[in-house]
């Protein structure tokens, strides 16, 4: 089904054609004037320098021809040659009608693609604190975008598994437990099956190491060397690194199970670590990679580089390999995997530079084919009300828990307070609320821009917040509840409610029938842009014009039945297009609230 621009665009290009002049010219868009009307067309003025005539002519010229078209209320050109058009009321609900009637709203879906989305990042015994949040978070919803347009989308956790912190742990240890096995080069017996740590002791050594590491170099220099034992196979190190695994992978799952988050693969730096000498060597027969100062390097600079961009470095000199090695090599395990035709990277926007050089340096030694599409979405940082990155109160690195934990608890004096609920059931709601208030408040903006995690805000049922979407969706839930139980139907048999939806009886109506029919335009954009900031602002202002036609309306006790079985549809309607769209964002409404 075309989406209702392209529909519109397609009646006034025919005008454009009936009137003499090129179709190409009727392209159409969403009113910048919604004063004035509902969609304008602005090809007048292109088509002025093509036909050497006034623009208000040209335009008026259109207007003639499509006057009395059935799908347009109203067309009038405008000075200085604007064409200003609001849609017949039958016409728009034929539209929602048919959208009703077909799958994902009369979505088209382009041919399908196989995506790989790379997002979470987490590294390995590091506890996951707030700076993990939006790589999760928009990460999740780019992924859910990408299947909805039926593509094959696999996400990626890309664990930091393999780097220093893995060394900087194992040194520690030593000092600590100097006995154990592990550090024992002649000990060719089995090691112990339990990890010799808790995860709470894991927790610990690893910023107690990293401090160290800061203020000794000996102490730096062991964990390199350490690191580099681990890469090059030492037996002690490598069941040392099986433990650590062991003891925080599954608590990262539950972590990001806890937000909603599900990744398909839990793949990290160590699995593509085979294929680097191959990957390196090939790179150096090839011509591509050479030596400078020692390391290995390949340029990626370009002619039209507006600003400088190094070499991308394979190898350091003392031959350890490096973040970008890794990344690339990952690229080859994806590409013999699953061939994907897109890999999207959901990391921190301050990466942007080494992403650059590692996407040309894959394309240049053919590591992805020339038209894998490779694309980076670098995100803002989180600050605190004081503009700085989000702290806790005490000034030190807030752990993703806490914050969580942090919300609910907001979340569940809030809706306890509103009113009586069941305890087990506030607590259960709590949460679905406080994930869609964390959620939303991070995704409404736009991912390459900071922005501050306000609790007070987020967590407010009035306003551009996740609870206010709720709230909306949990209100029109009730209503409909409402109906179907004096009408005697089925809760939640929702096939059973009429599906109709008649033609507006006002304004307010109107507003939330036109926000409705704009679904596939928006998703298209939010698709295109890797942006979930668009669906946000869209269920935003559908949440508005439902609350002000809700609020102009008595639904349940409307005498006239067709009228009221026309609303009850539309509130069906509007429900589900909410319902996708959290979905798409990651988040759930619950029943009550
Ligand atoms: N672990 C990295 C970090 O903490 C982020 C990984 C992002 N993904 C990637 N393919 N490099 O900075």
């Amino acid at each position: 089904m075309k989406t209702i621009i392209d529909q519109i665009s397609d009646i006034v290009s025919q005008g454009f054609a009936m009137a003499g002049y090129d179709a190409s010219y009727g392209k159409a868009g969403i009113s910048n004037r919604p004063d004035l009307c509902e969609f304008q067309c602005n090809g007048a003025m292109a088509a002025a320098k093509e036909y050497h005539k006034a623009p208000i002519e040209i335009a008026s010229d259109v207007c003639a021809q499509l006057a009395d078209n059935p799908a347009f209320s109203d067309i009038s050109a405008a000075a200085p040659g604007f064409l200003n058009i609001s849609l017949a009321d039958e016409y728009l609900a034929d539209y929602l009608n048919k959208m009703e009637d077909a799958d994902r709203f009369g979505l088209d879906t382009p041919p399908s693609k196989r995506i790989i989305v790379d997002y979470g990042g987490p590294n390995v015994a590091k506890p996951l604190h707030v700076g993990h949040l939006r790589a999760a978070i928009i990460g999740e919803s780019v992924k859910r975008i990408c299947r909805y347009f039926g593509n094959e989308v696999i996400g990626d956790v890309h664990l930091g598994d393999w780097g220093l912190q893995m060394g900087l742990i194992i040194t520690e240890l030593r000092e600590r437990k100097p006995y154990l096995e592990y550090y024992n080069d002649d000990y060719t017996g089995p090691y112990y099956s339990q990890p010799p740590f808790t995860l709470a002791e894991l927790e610990e050594i690893y910023p107690c190491a990293s401090a160290r590491a800061k203020a000794d170099e000996q102490y730096k220099e062991a964990a390199l060397e350490a690191t580099r034992q681990l890469q090059e196979g030492k037996r002690g190190y490598r069941a040392l690194w099986r433990h650590i695994m062991e003891i925080s992978v599954p608590d990262l799952k539950r972590n990001y199970r806890d937000l909603d988050v599900e990744f398909d693969w839990w793949k990290g730096e160590s699995d593509v670590d085979d294929l680097i000498a191959d990957m390196v060597n090939d790179m150096k027969k090839d011509g591509f990679a050479y030596e400078s100062d020692g390391a290995l390097v390949v340029d990626v600079a370009e002619d039209t580089d507006t600003r400088e961009v190094p070499p991308c470095m394979i190898l350091k000199s003392d031959g350890a390999s490096l973040y970008t090695t890794t990344d690339l090599a990952t690229l080859l395990y994806r590409r013999n995997m699953f061939d994907p035709d897109q890999v999207i990277y959901v990391v921190d926007k301050r990466q942007e530079m080494h992403f650059i050089q590692v996407f040309r340096c894959a394309k240049k030694c053919g590591i992805v084919s020339e038209d894998t599409e490779l694309d980076f979405l670098g995100f803002g940082t989180m600050n605190g009300k004081d503009g700085k990155p989000f702290k806790t109160r005490e000034g030190g690195v807030m752990r993703l828990e806490t914050l969580i934990s942090d919300i609910r608890e907001t979340m569940f004096h809030k809706i306890t307070d509103n009113h009586e609920t069941d305890p087990d059931e506030a607590r259960e709601t709590s949460g679905i609320v406080a994930l869609s208030a964390i959620k939303y408040g991070d995704l409404s903006n736009q991912a390459t821009k900071d922005y501050v995690f306000d609790t007070d805000k987020f967590t407010s049922f009035e306003g551009n917040t996740g609870p206010y979407i709720l709230y909306t969706i949990v209100r029109i839930k009730s209503i409909l509840n409402k109906y179907t139980e004096s009408a005697g139907i089925a809760a939640g048999a929702d096939e059973k409610l009429p599906h109709r939806i008649g033609v507006p009886s006002g304004g307010s109506e109107k507003a939330l029938m036109l926000d409705l029919a704009g679904f596939s335009n928006v998703l298209w954009s939010a698709y295109e842009e890797i942006a979930p900031h668009r669906i946000c602002a869209y269920i935003y202002e559908i949440c508005n014009d439902f609350n002000r036609f809700y609020h102009e309306t008595r639904i349940l006790t409307e005498e006239d039945a067709a009228r009221k079985d026309g609303w009850i549809a539309l509130l069906l309607l509007t429900r589900r297009i909410l319902e996708t769209c959290i979905d798409l964002l990651g988040f759930s409404a619950p029943e009550r609230m």
